[in-house]
């Protein structure tokens, strides 16, 4: 069902990026693939994600063990439709956890190599270091060569771009400071597991967000998360003053990220970016008129 709005409304001189319209600032329940095949291509100015590991994770309504092959040639579809909605130049940033050091796989490596397949230029990887080594239990062989374990206290964020390193955008729109850019710019990332869970069995602390957010993209920028969960993305994107487009497949999950998107205003004194007004399903998409742009809050 698609409400009738009335046409946007902005005020005199503000250029307006069409291509982005009819899609942003939208939670969408549904498919990833079949909801990145409805958005119009070069729409998107930065991805960021972490999609299901097929490692077996109760997600509510969807199943997260199927076969290696099948998962991977799942998400090769999934990245080839994401480098064509994404902008010349866009980013994409994909968190990836080593998996369990039984049944150790490269997943990583798996996945860098399928999206430089899918046309992705890789830029760089981030080192997020959890320092959860104060809970680790598993040792292997206990101060002996035989067979001691390594257990992972880092998640990696894979950094890709479209065709070219450079985004183009607009100076004005730049909200790093100096500090930030300099920490930032060291790529390996202190910052503790999310402990607010709303819900999900793996969401990502805001403060990892964040930072992707200000040292990839401008304000105003789309920035679209296609395994939203709960909706971390699609939070500090508009408490940046970017614009926000999360898809999940779980009813559920895309409750609990509207409401929580609705709550984080934008800061900052950028242009404030409109909540989502609903939950949308994937097929409501193609008719989609833009959303009404509302009047700045004084
Ligand atoms: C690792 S979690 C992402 C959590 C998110 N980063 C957060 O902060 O809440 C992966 C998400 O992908 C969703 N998912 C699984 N299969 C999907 C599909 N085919 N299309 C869209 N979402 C899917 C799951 O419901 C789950 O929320």
């Amino acid at each position: 069902m698609n409400r009738k709005r009335s046409p946007p409304s902005r005020p005199e001189g503000r250029p307006v990026d069409r291509s982005i319209e009819p899609v942003r600032d939208r939670i969408v329940h549904g498919d990833a693939l079949e909801t990145l095949r409805r958005l119009p291509s070069g729409s998107v100015h930065l991805a960021i994600t972490s999609p299901p590991y097929n490692v077996g994770i109760a997600y509510q309504g969807y199943s997260d063990d199927r076969s290696q092959s099948g998962y991977l040639e799942w998400l090769g579809t999934v990245w080839r439709e994401l480098h064509r909605v994404l902008v010349e130049g866009g980013r994409f940033a994909l968190n990836v956890a080593p998996t369990s050091i039984k049944n150790f796989q490269p997943i990583h490596h798996d996945l860098s190599q399928d999206l430089r397949h899918a046309g992705f230029v890789m830029r760089t990887e981030i080192i997020w270091y959890k320092q959860t080594m104060g809970r680790r239990t598993a040792w292997g062989s206990w101060r002996s060569p035989a067979n001691p374990h390594i257990v992972p206290s880092w998640e990696y964020v894979l950094v890709f771009s479209k065709g070219t390193w450079r985004l183009e955008g607009d100076r004005s729109k730049i909200d790093i400071t100096a500090k930030e850019f300099q920490d930032f710019s060291d790529g390996h990332w202190m910052i503790p597991p999310e402990r607010r869970r709303h819900g999900h069995p793996a969401p990502f602390p805001e403060e990892l967000i964040r930072r992707l957010v200000k040292f990839y993209s401008y304000r105003e920028n789309l920035v679209l998360d296609m395994f939203g969960g709960t909706g971390t993305v699609a939070a500090v994107a508009r408490q940046l003053g970017r614009h926000y487009l999360l898809v999940d497949a779980s009813a559920e999950y895309c409750e609990v990220a509207r409401a929580r998107v609705d709550a984080a205003r934008t800061s900052d004194g950028g242009l404030p970016v409109p909540p989502p007004d609903r939950v949308w399903e994937t097929d409501q998409l193609d008719a989609a008129e833009p959303p009404v742009e509302r009047a700045p809050a004084r």
